[in-house]
């Protein structure tokens, strides 16, 4: 897309972008990190976030808060703690793509365009939960793993919604390394976890299919190991 291309589009336009079926939607939803600065309307973030409050979570506890980030101010403070995060795990990226996986080096740009843009892109959704992370008493994993697994089926959600209605989005959690930092950014209260950020823009490119390993190749039968579906 080119800047201002969707500025005439009304929201019924873009809306009926989530009529696309749900197939193609999963098959060319993937990260899109650069996007224009033309704002997206209000409108259209909150329908995504709508449609991502139809997932499942825990209990039916529905125990998210999403903070929509417009300010720069605020953008700008995210995104020094993106680059602080990134100059570490960008290097270390770095030397094991050039090491071991070079088609690596085309994200590793692409997440760098992003941390150097951050305050840039026009909305980011801050995904949050509610309750506390570990009472004192020990817990199995599975409990956190429960945690967290109330809020990515409503993120999956929202990387969807967002594919439908055309906007470019991605999934990130670099920004949020420090939950100190994240939580006196955005006012947070103690009881508040901020679990990962979805960055929203009209994209600069175009969707694009992804690359994932053989689903046989990640699918064991009974018992783990026995990968009866391989050719
Ligand atoms: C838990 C999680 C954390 C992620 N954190 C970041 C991040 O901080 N920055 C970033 O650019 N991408 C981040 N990603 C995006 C992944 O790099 C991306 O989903 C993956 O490379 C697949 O991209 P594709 O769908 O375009 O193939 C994260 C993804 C997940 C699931």
């Amino acid at each position: 897309m080119t800047p201002g291309e969707n500025k005439d589009r009304t929201f019924a336009d873009v809306a009926a972008g989530l009529d696309m079926p749900l197939q193609e939607a999963m098959l060319t939803q993937r990260a899109v990190r650069r996007v224009l600065p033309d704002p997206v309307d209000d409108d259209i973030v909150l329908r995504c976030i709508e449609l991502a409050l139809k997932a499942p979570t825990g209990s039916n506890g529905q125990n998210w808060e999403f903070v929509v980030v417009k300010d720069r101010a605020v953008k700008e403070k995210l995104g020094s703690q993106y680059a602080r995060a990134w100059k570490l795990y960008g290097g270390l990226g770095r030397a094991y793509a050039t090491r071991k996986r070079p088609e690596m080096e085309k994200v590793l740009r692409a997440v760098e365009w992003q941390v150097e843009n951050f305050a840039d892109i026009p909305v980011l959704v801050v995904c949050c939960l509610r309750g506390n992370k570990l009472p004192l008493v020990p817990l199995p994993p599975i409990a956190e793993s429960s945690y967290y697994g109330s809020i990515y089926p409503s993120v999956q959600n929202l990387l969807l919604a967002a594919r439908g209605m055309g906007l470019g989005a991605s999934l990130i959690t670099l920004p949020l390394w420090s939950t100190t930092a994240a939580r006196s950014i955005l006012h947070l209260p103690l009881s508040v976890n901020p679990c990962c950020i979805v960055p929203l823009g009209w994209p600069r490119g175009r969707y694009g299919s992804t690359t994932r390993k053989p689903v046989r190749d990640v699918t064991h039968l009974d018992r783990y190991g026995n990968r009866a579906w391989r050719e």
